[in-house]
């Protein structure tokens, strides 16, 4: 049989600012997805894709094609005590030092949700959450759908890699990875709604980030990308909604693998950042409105532990002991206070850019990423700062790397006279 398309085509037609019908959008999902179409021709057209974007149809159709390369995961026969599980997720576009779901997750099973979360690994210069828990010794993602409903029955969530849920997205979240090409609207829309759309949660939160650290700086582009997020989710018969939360400076005091973990764990237990926290709460205030659940309050379930006997439950059950002691890269380097004054603007991006550079992400595709690698930031933007402190420490398995990550934050940061106004955290909701 002849083929329909092919892929020089389809690439010419989208590099040349064309519209790419539906049926070729499903023939190059498909294609890709199992190895018809090459990386090479993959990437070319990610490429005129980012240049070009896509138009809200093309956008849709792609989203659909990528959820339709894999299973779609359903728990609506799951009930808990006889009632059906209020199933409800949340999603980032992607942050630097952004480890909200380690906390966030525990503290919506804690008020009685069930969260069914299909997490990803590091992006570009943003880390990702699987890669963030898998450095708790034990932990696995890589776990059975029949566990999935098992742990969603029994603990109330599980947290796992995609694996045969859009597997398309896999592969193309991994070339965008190392092609340039993550920083395109339509391609985060249809990567992060393919995932949740196939997930089976009912509900979704998506937090979409603005500032130099999200993938899109402008608060107008994160407008017009939650907007097009929660229609797609709406379309796909979700609940969606949305936050647009400020990314121009780092989540919290850390950046890295298991130097989140442990942060996190600092706000289960009651402390933490109260960047960290405010957005814990009001990430899951969102999730259990969208779930239909009332009465609960996320931040008692901080203050009383049980966010906290929830996530150890959720770790243990999924391989991994919360209470083991977390790696640490062996070697350290810190950088010190040049005078005394506060410490003015702190550039997410280039704090995501170093500790990609310390070893946290990848540079190639499958690149193993090194769990104690990342940074502590001692002074956050209008704290004040004595000459000679420390102002940052950073861990890496591999001393050479030291220089890259440096040099990514020299100029990233300054200690200044007056404190900078403070930004607010959470900058709108869009429904
Ligand atoms: N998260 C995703 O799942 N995909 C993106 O493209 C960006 C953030």
């Amino acid at each position: 049989m002849s083929q329909p398309f092919d892929a020089p085509t389809v690439i010419r037609t989208k590099r040349d600012g064309g519209v790419l019908s539906d049926a070729a959008i499903d023939w190059v999902i498909d294609g890709y997805t199992h190895g018809r179409i090459p990386d090479e021709q993959m990437s070319a057209l990610l490429m005129a894709i980012f240049l070009r974007g896509m138009t809200g149809a093309e956008t849709a159709r792609w989203t659909a094609a990528m959820v339709g390369s894999g299973d779609r995961l359903d728990f609506s026969d799951l009930r808990r005590d006889g009632k059906p599980l209020a199933l409800v997720d949340k999603h980032s576009t992607g942050g630097v030092g952004d480890k909200i779901t380690i906390p966030l997750v525990p503290v919506v099973m804690a008020c009685g949700g069930a969260v069914p979360q299909a997490a990803g690994r590091g992006l570009g210069h943003t880390g990702g959450t699987l890669d963030k828990l898998e450095s708790i010794p034990g932990f696995s993602a890589e776990i059975s759908t029949a566990q999935i409903r098992q742990q969603l029955c029994d603990l109330g969530a599980a947290i796992f890699a995609a694996g045969e849920l859009a597997p398309a997205d896999r592969k193309i979240y991994a070339l965008r990875d190392v092609t340039a090409t993550t920083e395109s609207l339509p391609l985060i829309a249809s990567s992060v709604m393919s995932k949740k759309i196939a997930e089976g949660a009912e509900a979704l939160v998506l937090d979409t980030k603005v500032g130099s650290g999200a993938f899109l700086k402008t608060e107008t582009e994160s407008r017009q990308l939650a907007r097009t997020m929660v229609d797609l989710g709406l379309e796909a018969g979700l609940v969606t909604r949305a936050l647009l939360t400020d990314m121009s400076t780092p989540l919290g005091r850390t950046v890295g693998n298991a130097v989140e973990v442990q942060e996190s764990l600092e706000v289960l237990a009651g402390g933490g950042p109260p960047d960290v926290v405010e957005l814990t709460l009001a990430l899951a205030k969102e999730m259990l409105d969208a779930a239909g659940i009332d009465g609960a309050d996320p931040a008692e379930t901080l203050r009383d532990g049980s966010a906290m006997d929830r996530f150890r439950g959720l770790v243990a059950a999924q391989g991994g002991d919360a209470a083991a002691k977390l790696p640490v890269g062996a070697h350290i380097e810190t950088v010190t206070a040049p005078r005394n004054g506060t410490m003015g603007h702190i550039d997410a991006m280039a704090v995501g850019l170093a500790v990609w550079r310390l070893g946290a992400g990848r540079a190639v595709p499958g690149e193993r990423v090194q769990p104690g690698a990342g940074l502590r930031i001692h002074r956050r933007p209008g704290e004040p700062v004595a000459a000679g402190e420390t102002l940052f420490t950073l861990y890496t398995e591999t001393r050479e790397r030291f220089a890259g990550a440096l040099s990514e934050l020299d100029g990233a940061w300054a200690v200044v006279d007056a404190a900078p106004p403070p930004q607010p955290l959470i900058i709108d909701r869009i429904t």
